[in-house]
């Protein structure tokens, strides 16, 4: 995110624009919690997770009236045009500026879930990924050596994005991702014959679904199935932090600059987005709909891989 916010600042700059930071998101706008941003604020910034304009929830923007307040704060202090970047959440509410306050927007997808439609690819992500697939690589040699199984749960509250590229770039055994809960009992008893058959040093990646340690009951169920012992490693928020890679500080790079040339050239309500790998803009509307699933071809091949 702090890529981006660079890039927006840069360029604007650069076109003699003045910008101005938001500070924890739509509950900071509401609240006027605003700043000037110049060159130097950020710099130094690119190598640095997180955000450095903080992130908040903000229950206000689901009421009308919230969404008011928001609206006014920009006119009060004459902002012409928002850049927001974030996820579901964050681009259902500039939808509603826009639709319903006429706030020009121009939405910079960032999620680590990847899950917003309308785009291949999502700020963080490439990021979260990297850290799940180093993490499986650490844990396989105790697998290896101790001839375990290991689940290891990843983020993804609606879907399996993290989950399925990490099963693949992890050579994992199997993967549980919400979208396929119906494959549960098919991929049990693949690890059942697996077990029986010798192979009893298995990796399976898990998509936490609707609960943070989910895969904590999965591993019991798990264990009588195998009558061995699971282990389980929750990764946690150690995937939403850390320093991004390079994939991900040149897209949110793009992303950044090419939210500001569209504000420039008034082609706001829209979001920037990567199609088959072009750099596009959509309608907000294209991004605000249901999460897009994960890639069912590349859920299957970590069966074939496996
Ligand atoms: O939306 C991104 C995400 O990382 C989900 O994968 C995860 O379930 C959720 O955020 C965690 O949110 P919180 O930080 O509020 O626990």
């Amino acid at each position: 995110m702090n890529a981006a916010i660079r890039a927006v600042v840069r360029s604007a700059l650069a076109q003699g624009v003045a910008v101005t930071g938001i500070r924890r998101g739509y509950q900071g706008l509401i609240e006027g919690d605003l700043n000037d941003l110049t060159s130097r604020s950020v710099s130094n910034v690119i190598q640095r997770g997180g955000t450095m304009l903080m992130s908040s929830r903000c229950p206000e923007m689901y009421e009308r009236a919230g969404r008011r307040k928001a609206a006014e704060s920009l006119r009060q202090v004459g902002i012409d045009g928002l850049v927001t970047i974030g996820g579901n959440g964050t681009i259902k509410g500039a939808l509603a500026l826009w639709k319903e306050e006429r706030v020009r927007v121009v939405h910079v997808p960032s999620t680590i879930d990847n899950d917003l439609p309308g785009t291949d690819i999502t700020i963080g992500f490439d990021t979260a990924l990297n850290t799940a697939v180093a993490a499986i690589d650490k844990l396989r040699d105790t697998a290896a050596s101790h001839d375990r199984i290991f689940l290891v749960e990843v983020m993804g509250r609606n879907n399996g994005h993290i989950a399925v590229d990490a099963a693949i770039a992890g050579g994992a055994e199997a993967v549980f991702i919400p979208e396929a809960h119906k494959e549960m009992p098919i991929l049990m008893k693949r690890i059942r014959n697996w077990w029986d058959s010798g192979k009893h040093s298995l990796i399976i990646v898990v998509a936490e679904g609707e609960e943070q340690g989910g895969a904590l009951t999965l591993a019991k169920r798990l264990a009588k199935l195998a009558g061995s012992q699971v282990r389980t490693c929750i990764l946690g928020h150690m995937q939403r932090g850390g320093t991004p890679t390079a994939r991900d500080r040149v897209l949110a790079s793009s992303y950044g600059t090419r939210a500001m040339d569209a504000m420039m050239a008034g082609k706001t309500g829209t979001m920037v987005a990567i199609q088959c790998g072009e750099l596009v803009l959509v309608p907000l509307s294209a991004g605000a709909g249901p999460a897009k699933p994960a890639d069912q071809s590349k859920f299957r091949l970590v069966d074939r891989l496996a």
